[in-house]
């Protein structure tokens, strides 16, 4: 195969500003200077993926401005094959985002040209499905593409999904995933959204999850790490204890990694560890795709004692 990863997704100009706290309703607070950086949860896990060394391309659709070349330049450098990133239509996707001390953010996202990327569209990259182990989506581009990509898998290659933006999936999507990864507040849509219970413990969101279809899940954990699991049972990866500067991102990165180390034929679990570590990384430093590591660095946070 000639990619490792194909990523079906967003693309969006990330517009940042650090607050002491967010705002209430009808309420204005002052943050710091506006900073531009290469987002989209699409975009974002391309990126995450080639830097740590995947044969990487990325299906998604900006616009024809100065905030599409940002995006198109950032997927250049990191290496990412961008033959199938289209251009026009809509303006660039823009993500609105507020980041507060303790590293967390809040986000609205305008999707523009995300939204304008269709099953048509899917259906002309052919080329890059044939030539994918794994297909990673989310949830920033239309459902109805989402669902095209989902059934446009070569034989043998597998399907990775994150439901961020947390929204109800259609059963036929359900069943492709290969995890379908999710933190706890997409576990409970997913699971509201199919009619089914909201148990309280991850190991129950997990088997409900399971239940839908799904040959695997993961459940983000944040800090506490992340749960794998199949039919045959469930093992909890710990997490990496580091100083929380910008969390944005760090949730694409996770999946990017985990993604990639499945196409080069790791199993579920060591690739969930060394995704825990990706992700790790990224949240102790700024921005989304600029704070994403390499494998040099991966490598040199040691090993799983270390890690401890
Ligand atoms: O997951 C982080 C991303 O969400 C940001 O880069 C922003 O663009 C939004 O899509
Ligand atoms: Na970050």
């Amino acid at each position: 195969d000639e990619y490792d990863l194909l990523v079906v997704g967003s693309a969006n100009a990330d517009l940042v500003t650090a607050v002491t706290r967010r705002p209430g309703a009808g309420e204005t607070v002052l943050g710091s200077d506006l900073a531009v950086h290469p987002g989209g949860k699409g975009a974002n896990q391309a990126v995450a993926a080639a830097r740590l060394g995947a044969r990487t391309a990325l299906l998604a659709r900006v616009g024809d401005d100065a905030y599409g070349r940002l995006l198109l330049d950032a997927q250049e450098s990191a290496g990412v094959d961008t033959a199938g990133v289209l251009v026009g239509g809509a303006p660039t996707g823009v993500a609105l985002i507020t980041v507060d001390p303790s590293g967390d953010n809040s986000i609205v996202v305008a999707p523009g040209a995300n939204a304008r990327l269709t099953p048509a569209d899917v259906r002309a990259a052919r080329g890059l499905f044939e030539a994918a182990r794994v297909v990673s989506l989310q949830l920033e581009i239309p459902l109805e593409t989402v669902a095209e990509a989902a059934g446009a898998l070569a034989p043998g290659a597998r399907l990775v999904l994150n439901p961020s933006p947390p929204a109800p999936l259609p059963p036929e999507v359900l069943e492709a995933c290969d995890p379908l990864i999710v933190n706890e507040h997409e576990a409970r849509v997913v699971l509201e959204g199919a009619g089914a219970r909201v148990p309280d413990a991850p190991e129950e969101w997990a088997r409900g999850l399971l239940a839908l279809g799904p040959r695997s899940v993961v459940v983000t954990l944040g800090a506490e790490g992340a749960l794998v699991a199949t039919a045959e049972g469930g093992e909890r990866v710990p997490s990496v204890k580091v100083d929380a500067v910008d969390t944005t991102g760090a949730g694409d990165a996770f999946t990017a990694a985990l993604a990639w180390r499945l196409g080069v034929g790791d199993d579920l679990v060591t690739a969930a560890r060394y995704a825990v570590r990706v992700g790790a990384l990224a949240v102790t430093r700024a921005g989304a795709q600029a704070s994403y590591p390499t494998g040099a660095e991966v490598a040199g946070l040691g090993g799983e004692d270390a890690a401890r």
